[in-house]
């Protein structure tokens, strides 16, 4: 039985993938996406998520729009990776989906409420959203099977030297987050740095002759350049969906136990992720940190999601 799943993403590049395998994959069920400001404006994200179902022709899903801040800091784009529109480089058609007139949080709850199963969410951005939900409706947690997030990192950070944009960006969610007790999985920058979109991977996209496979390819080309300048990567790391190939097979990403914990009052290291992979801190076990890509196994199933979703041949 494919695996209900929930998105909430901040489109952005990678998220925009991260949707595309969600919504091309057997092994979940994506029951809604709701957007979250984050890499641009939430106006934007919004938009952005409404262009990538409409080009990949996911009419069944509902999106919702959610936060438009964090919870105390101002909110931080991050135009210098994914440019003015959050989606810079292909050309998009206007989007013919709309978002549901219900904020994310409240969809998110009702679907938490009515689905028959427990549901996993798997939130791409800021944890704005999912701190608002657990803190409003505390009912929620019970009916969350896992979280499982890209953000954070065992490592060294991205936005700061110690810290991920998207803890970075809400420090004070992704601390609700990680001390809610519902069990999380943090895929941070240490794994999602595995995958890397070479030149061999943007062919494989380009080649499927579809208007899908060839945005895919414009989307991973321009992110390739604000990579190379901003970082100096050779080829970009596709981060958001890494936390979907997890749920999808969970042999895709390995995972330890530890116990991860958010710096919230660092003078440089505010939003890092303090990650006791150990236990030397002998706190408890509040998360599974994924270590370890299947790099090709991952790829595989990016691509098979993009070419099931087809779109217009041309
Ligand atoms: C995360 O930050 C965003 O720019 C990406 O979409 C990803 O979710 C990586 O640090
Ligand atoms: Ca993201």
């Amino acid at each position: 039985m494919p695996v209900p799943i929930i998105i909430d993403c901040d489109p952005g590049h990678d998220d925009a993938l991260a949707i595309m395998l969600a919504a091309g994959d057997p092994a979940v069920d994506l029951l809604a996406i709701t957007t979250v400001a984050g890499n641009q404006t939430l106006a934007k994200t919004t938009l952005n998520a409404r262009r990538v179902c409409t080009l990949a022709g996911i009419a069944d899903v509902p999106i919702a729009a959610g936060c438009d801040r964090p919870l105390v800091e101002p909110l931080k784009v991050a135009d210098d990776v994914h440019g003015t529109s959050g989606l810079d480089g292909p050309q998009f058609p206007e989007p013919t989906v709309d978002v549901v007139p219900e904020h994310a949080v409240d969809l998110i709850h009702r679907i938490l409420t009515s689905h028959p199963e427990p549901v996993t969410l798997v939130p791409t951005a800021p944890l704005t959203n999912i701190a608002l939900l657990l803190t409003r409706y505390p009912d929620a947690a019970a009916r969350i099977r896992e979280i499982v997030l890209m953000g954070g990192s065992t490592e060294r950070g991205n936005r700061t030297p110690a810290a991920e944009f998207n803890v970075q960006a809400d420090p004070e969610a992704a601390d609700i987050v990680f001390r809610s007790g519902v069990p999380v999985t943090m895929c941070g920058l240490n794994v999602t740095h595995q995958a890397l979109a070479t030149p061999e991977v943007v062919a494989r996209f380009n080649d499927m002759g579809t208007d899908l496979g060839r945005t895919c390819a414009e989307l991973l080309t321009f992110y390739a350049s604000t990579y190379r300048e901003l970082w100096g990567f050779q080829d970009p790391p596709l981060h958001d969906p890494v936390a979907v190939a997890r749920v999808i097979d969970p042999k895709i990403v390995h995972c330890v136990d530890a116990n991860v914990v958010v710096e919230l009052h660092g003078r440089y290291t505010r939003g890092a992720t303090v990650v006791d992979l150990h236990r030397y801190m002998d706190r408890p076990v509040n998360a599974q940190a994924a270590i370890t890509l299947e790099a090709d196994l991952f790829w595989d199933r990016m691509v098979a999601a993009v070419a099931t979703l087809g779109g217009r041949k041309g």
